[in-house]
């Protein structure tokens, strides 16, 4: 098991890339803390580690607050006697053009994009110190590297994320502890591609600007997040992993073709309901969710 006697906290647990990470981890032999506002949700996941032999445990926390990540941190080192992983992958923004965007809207998204992270490290480096070292992982996006009409929030905090990360390895290097992070492309979770099964239309353009015909998974992204946690990377840090299906290699080229393509594949798109989210769109709902 490569993740042997270590506890890992992963934030934003309940639901797709986080959950996918925190059953990887702990298939893999590590005590998993899921943290996130969703209880339900979040206690569903960590029931069904355990049911699989695992060991996790769900904590109720608001990572876009100081106490939120404290707290977070003390009840892992409560639980399982340290932490030695941390994974910010929490996710709430608001969308919109700037001046569709108030001073709170930017702050709630700022909040947990960025400000998360680094306070969620901050309480929990003295704890990897302590072990002898640790890897922190963030996970960032494709969004980090390219603008796209209305992400002032998402795009920015992301692509900030990446520098905090390479800041983050540099000062905490020399304490072991490893630093790097994750950019996926379009992941749509596994309830959205159940959901959407039957609609051939939905995979076609899922898959529009990628390289690879595929549609991506957030298990492709939690392998990816093994490696950068594990000691197969121990000589890693510093380091942004896009997990895209090459959607940035394509991006301006490729897919500019391909949605011409497919436009003239399918006229009756005209009367097709566009606005039906492919998957990123569902972060939104997070926080909504579990306000309501
Ligand atoms: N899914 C994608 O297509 C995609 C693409 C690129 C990057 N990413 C990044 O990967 C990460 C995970 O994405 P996802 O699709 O699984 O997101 P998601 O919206 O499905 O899940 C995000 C989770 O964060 C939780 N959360 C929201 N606000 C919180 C808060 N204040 N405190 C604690 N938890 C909070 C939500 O409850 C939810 O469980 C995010 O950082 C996202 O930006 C995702």
């Amino acid at each position: 098991m490569r993740l042997q006697d270590q506890t890992a906290i992963v934030t934003g647990a309940a639901n797709n890339i986080g959950r996918a990470i925190a059953r990887c981890f702990a298939a893999e032999g590590a005590n998993v803390l899921i943290a996130d506002i969703q209880d339900e949700a979040g206690e569903a996941v960590a029931a069904s580690i355990r049911s699989d032999g695992g060991e996790a445990s769900f904590f109720h926390a608001d990572v876009g607050t100081d106490a939120g990540n404290r707290e977070m941190v003390a009840a892992g080192v409560e639980r399982y006697g340290g932490v030695t992983i941390l994974v910010n992958n929490a996710h709430w923004e608001r969308r919109g053009s700037i001046e569709e965007l108030s001073e709170e809207d930017w702050d709630a998204s700022f909040d947990v994009l960025l400000k998360a992270p680094f306070l969620a490290s901050k309480y929990a480096v003295p704890h990897m110190r302590a072990a002898g070292g640790g890897a922190i992982l963030n996970l960032t996006s494709v969004h980090g590297f390219q603008v796209s009409p209305g992400y002032p929030t998402y795009e920015t905090a992301k692509a900030a994320l990446i520098q905090l990360t390479k800041q983050m390895a540099l000062d905490l290097g020399g304490d072991g502890i490893r630093v790097n992070a994750i950019a996926p492309g379009a992941i749509p979770s596994d309830e959205m591609r159940a959901e959407n099964a039957d609609d051939p239309i939905w995979h076609e353009r899922n898959i529009l600007w990628n390289v690879l015909p595929t549609v991506g998974r957030a298990e492709d992204i939690a392998q990816g997040a093994l490696y950068l946690c594990s000691a197969e990377a121990r000589f890693v840090t510093g380091h942004t992993l896009l997990i895209d299906g090459g959607f940035l290699l394509g991006f301006k080229g490729l897919g500019g073709t391909r949605v011409q393509e497919f436009l003239q594949r399918h006229p009756e798109l005209l009367e097709y309901d566009l606005s039906r989210p492919l998957g990123p769109a569902a972060h939104i709902r997070g926080k909504d969710a579990a306000e309501q």
